[in-house]
């Protein structure tokens, strides 16, 4: 077993050392560090075992024998975000909420409290001053929330006060600056965060506590970023976007409760965030009709139909090799399509630079985008825009053919809701409907679809 060995510990900025110093190197204050007694790692995760004792069934049991309640769910007051989360919070879940730093994890909580105002919250702001968060929760319009800030980053202060007041959620912002204070290593390091968030577990399931720690995703995506963490959570989320955009999308990577797939779309405005509830609108917004390399797909996040503008621009090369860039879009993916339409239809790009975007700083990898990809390279390699008022759908095989998707027809009619007329799609099966009201293009072949689009 690892042995107990003691270190020296700030009490002015709890920076660690292994040996004594007159003067700390990070708060440069005098005398202020103190010989502390620090337990291994492992011996350390040995203690908390102890402490927090077995949470699950010590019997054997057969599956038919085991009795268990259905947990009601308790909602957010955040459509979006219950949507992601399967229906709300489950009681006693841990979640992780990861994203880069100042996407919007914190201000996400604020409208939380914002939106369930009865709800019993305690955050624990690590991050920020109470101050600083008083000041934002103003800009955003928290008004009477029962919401509660703890400025600690102390885990057994955490834990204790959340024992005391048993809130219905609780926020840690952000587990990289909480620390447990028997560990030498320093808060953010990978036994820094694994531990917490063991503790924290713990506290989840035995005090019924509903907790989400918030997480920054770093750079290198280590530096105990929320990667080490996603086996401990039940659920985890990601908020996600291009911060020079407006748009974020809240998606659940994990979820042991509800489908792992589902999107939530917030717009980031001067009021904080605000819920899209038709974010096919808000991608399509700066649609240019007229103009050639640009095409719309309707893509599948999770169980929602979301209509993306795909943008290509074909020039002519400048010496050397040819520039492919792709901003949201897959590279080898783009090849392979270039290579497609180069062998089924006829266009050389071999001397062409090529350019491909998806509009709104979206990253798409729904293969029935192929088609709008395919389309939009076409279109501006000819010179020629795609058909007003149409959308694509299709995966592209090798041979050139337009292989079908799933969920077709809950495509089709995310688009005829958006006010599309047109849509090229893959031969169907026979039983499929045509629908009424839109002109609905079947097509086998690459060169079909084209023929359609750029006539
Ligand atoms: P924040 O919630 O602090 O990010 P995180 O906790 O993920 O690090 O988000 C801060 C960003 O959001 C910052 O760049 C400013 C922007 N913002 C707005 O644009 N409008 C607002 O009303 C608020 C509160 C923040
Ligand atoms: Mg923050």
């Amino acid at each position: 077993m690892a042995k107990s060995r003691t270190a020296f510990r700030c009490t002015n900025c709890n920076h660690t050392t292994a040996r004594w110093l007159g003067q700390c190197p990070t708060c440069n204050e005098w005398h202020t560090l103190e010989e502390v007694e620090v337990l291994q790692e492992k011996k350390a995760r040995e203690r908390h075992k102890v402490e927090a004792g077995g949470v699950g069934q010590e019997r054997l049991v057969s599956l038919s024998e085991i009795e268990f309640a259905e947990q009601e769910r308790m909602s957010t007051g955040i459509g979006e975000f219950d949507r992601v989360l399967g229906g709300g919070l489950m009681p006693a879940s841990l979640i992780l909420l990861g994203g880069d730093p100042g996407i919007g994890k914190s201000t996400l909580m604020l409208h939380l409290a914002k939106a369930s105002p009865d709800l019993n919250l305690l955050y624990v702001a690590g991050e920020e001053s109470a101050g600083q968060i008083r000041q934002r929760a103003d800009r955003i319009g928290v008004a009477d929330s029962r919401m509660k800030v703890l400025n600690v980053t102390d885990l057994d202060r955490i834990v204790s006060t959340a024992r005391q007041e048993k809130p219905d959620l609780l926020v840690i912002d952000s587990i990289q600056t909480i620390y447990r204070s028997e560990l030498a290593s320093l808060p953010g390091s990978t036994q820094q965060v694994r531990e917490c968030a063991a503790v924290l577990q713990q506290l989840a399931k035995r005090e019924d506590i509903t907790t989400l720690m918030i997480g920054h995703v770093t750079k290198e995506g280590e530096l105990a970023g929320p990667k080490i963490l996603e086996h401990t959570v039940d659920t985890v989320l990601q908020f996600e976007g291009d911060q020079s955009r407006f748009h974020r999308i809240l998606r659940s990577v994990k979820n042991r409760f509800g489908s792992a797939q589902e999107v939530g779309v917030f717009s980031m405005g001067e009021q904080g965030l605000e819920e899209v509830s038709n974010p096919s609108a808000l991608f399509l917004s700066e649609m240019d009709d007229g103009v050639s390399g640009n095409a719309v797909a309707c893509i599948m996040e999770g169980s929602r139909p979301l209509m993306v503008e795909v943008q290509a621009l074909v020039t002519t090369g400048s010496y050397g090799t040819p520039q492919r860039t792709t901003s949201g879009f897959d590279q080898r993916r783009l090849s392979l399509l270039l290579a497609v339409l180069e062998k089924r239809a006829g266009m050389k790009f071999s001397n062409l630079d090529v350019y491909l975007n998806i509009a709104g700083g979206l990253r798409i990898s729904d293969r029935a985008a192929d088609l709008a990809v395919a389309g939009a390279l076409a279109s501006s390699y000819r010179e020629r825009p795609v058909k007003a008022d149409s959308f694509l759908l299709g995966e592209i095989g090798l041979g050139g053919e337009i292989r079908r998707v799933p969920r077709t027809g809950q495509r089709i009619r995310e688009g005829q809701k958006l006010g599309f007329q047109r849509c090229v799609a893959p031969l169907g099966e026979q039983r499929e409907s045509p629908e009424p009201g839109i002109d609905l293009k079947r097509v086998r072949y690459l060169g079909q679809a084209l023929d359609v689009l750029l006539s």
